[in-house]
């Protein structure tokens, strides 16, 4: 066999399992670093990496189907919406069932990562071991570095009740929220879960957004929203009236709620998927405020000049895309925003791959497996990249209508849906196979000799 580049993979969750399953199978040498005890990342509650942002009650949002992964089907006895202790678990089996745990270097953490002159990586660990490979996978996570208010709020810091960040917020102590004046502020995920969690405890629990949301049920017509997919093939606009029709028949405008009305159509904003939110608001037990202007030392003022006495302030503002591993001037992404042909490969530094880096609606697993064997075949000389220019032209053409589509936001950098992103995945990699037949499969990434 050819001899094949060197790799090094960057994090064992549920994204770099995926690439370590695919060189594994592919006979690629190659190290899986990974900072904690155990494969799973942000899955695993508690993670000794103190990297997850799961709390106790947290299930998935993207159904069971469409988060598995295509050669590895989630157990048919779990639920639709698992909890997170069994998809750390479903996670586990993966990597037993493939075989590859043994493939991976745990309780390593990646200090730092060196683009040598000849392109080839240096790869440095906390364990003190310093390895060279000819390409670099980055499967670090985006959910784990918080993003808190900024600017901060005028009196954040004199503010005498408790401020945290949904990412440390764990839900252990059932003593938490009791009896408090709770603020949640976001309209994502984290403050839907979290606002209904404290209103059940709580004294009082206000949900305060600088913007509204559709906020969508997990199930419509006792089924998975996610599983009734509109083919890719049906435009966008089409798609997007069908779903704001089952909206507007199962949900209603947000205003009934006294949620502020959004300020764009359905499918411009990451979902906010909540069966519960609604009927928290609805019983008067969660009260929507429009965002925080100003805290005192036992006060939080919003926009609309109202004040409520609050002794807990839990910020949901979103997370930093960061690689603490890399240097800023080769890699970096700035409000979040690192521009990458098809969220993989990067336009200027050959021989880094990115994997699980996309906001899909829908989930990231499956996106993470084909990204995965991309690589790999790219790697093998299997698939080749278009031309500089046509890249470019790409990357800027994708940048333009995710732009375009999307509320201006840092949670919007790296939106994908996921149908139509497989779909166009399919077809670029026949481009590429194209591509590379006619170069008689050269290896893009030049493996070294061995000594
Ligand atoms: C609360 C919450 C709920 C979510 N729910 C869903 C959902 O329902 N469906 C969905 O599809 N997505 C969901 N997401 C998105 C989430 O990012 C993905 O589910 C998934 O965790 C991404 O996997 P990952 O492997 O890319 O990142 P992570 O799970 O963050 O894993 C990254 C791994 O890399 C390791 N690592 C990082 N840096 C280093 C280093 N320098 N050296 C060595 N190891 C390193 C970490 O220890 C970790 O194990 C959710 C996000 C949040 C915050
Ligand atoms: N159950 C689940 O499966 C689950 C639970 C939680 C999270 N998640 C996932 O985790 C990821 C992160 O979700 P998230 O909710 O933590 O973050 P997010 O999606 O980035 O949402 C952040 C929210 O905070 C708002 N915000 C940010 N800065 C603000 C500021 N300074 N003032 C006022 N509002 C501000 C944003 O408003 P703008 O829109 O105006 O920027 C947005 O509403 C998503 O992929 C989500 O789906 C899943």
């Amino acid at each position: 066999m050819a001899l094949l580049p060197t790799v090094c993979v960057i994090g064992a969750g549920s994204s770099g399992i995926a690439a370590v399953k695919a060189l594994d199978e592919r006979g690629f040498e190659f190290d899986c670093y990974e900072a904690s005890d155990r494969v799973g990342g942000l899955w695993v509650f508690g993670n000794r990496n103190g990297r997850s942002a799961a709390y106790r009650s947290l299930h998935i949002n993207t159904s069971r189907d469409r988060m598995q992964y295509a050669d590895f089907p989630m157990p048919a006895s779990y639920p639709d919406f698992p909890h997170h202790t069994q998809i750390a678990a479903y996670f586990d089996a993966y990597v037993d069932h493939f075989g590859i745990r043994d493939r991976i270097s745990f309780e390593t953490l990646v200090t730092r990562v060196q683009r040598l002159p000849d392109g080839r990586w240096e790869v440095s660990t906390d364990s003190g071991t310093t390895r060279t490979c000819d390409a670099l996978v980055v499967a670090n996570g985006h959910h784990w570095d918080p993003r808190w208010p900024e600017p901060a709020f005028p009196g954040q810091e004199r503010f005498a009740g408790v401020q945290i960040h949904s990412h440390d917020y764990k839900g252990d102590d059932p003593l938490f929220f009791r009896d408090k004046s709770v603020v949640v502020l976001g309209m994502g995920n984290s403050a839907m879960d979290i606002a209904v969690e404290a209103s059940f405890t709580a004294r009082a629990t206000y949900l305060a957004a600088r913007r509204g949301a559709y906020v969508i049920p997990k199930y419509v017509f006792g089924r998975p929203l996610d599983s009734l997919g509109a083919s890719p093939r049906i435009p966008f606009e089409l798609r997007r009236r069908a779903q704001e029709a089952i909206l507007r028949l199962i949900v209603g405008d947000m205003e009934r709620y006294g949620l502020p009305k959004p300020d764009h159509r359905f499918g411009e904003a990451h979902p906010t998927v909540s069966d519960d939110a609604l009927s928290r608001i609805a019983h008067g037990e969660i009260t929507p405020k429009p965002s925080i202007v100003e805290l005192t030392e036992s006060t939080v003022r919003f926009a609309d000049g109202s004040a409520v006495d609050a002794d807990i302030v839990v910020y949901c503002t979103g997370y930093k895309v960061t690689f603490p591993f890399l240097d800023p001037d080769l890699i970096s992404a700035p409000g979040n925003d690192l521009p990458l042909f098809r969220r993989v490969f990067h336009p200027d530094v050959p021989g880094i791959y990115f994997v699980g880096l996309l906001q899909p609606i829908g989930a990231v697993m499956p996106l993470a497996e084909i990204q995965s064997a991309w690589i790999c075949d790219h790697l093998a000389g299997r698939y080749h990249l278009p031309g500089d220019a046509e890249l470019r032209a790409d990357i800027e053409a994708e940048r333009a209508a995710m732009f375009k589509r999307y509320v201006a936001s840092r949670r919007h950098t790296m939106q994908v849906d996921f149908d139509d992103y497989v779909l166009a995945t399919k077809r670029e990699r026949r481009r590429g196979e194209r591509r590379a037949a006619l170069a008689g499969h050269r290896l893009p990434v030049a493996p070294a000799v061995p000594a």
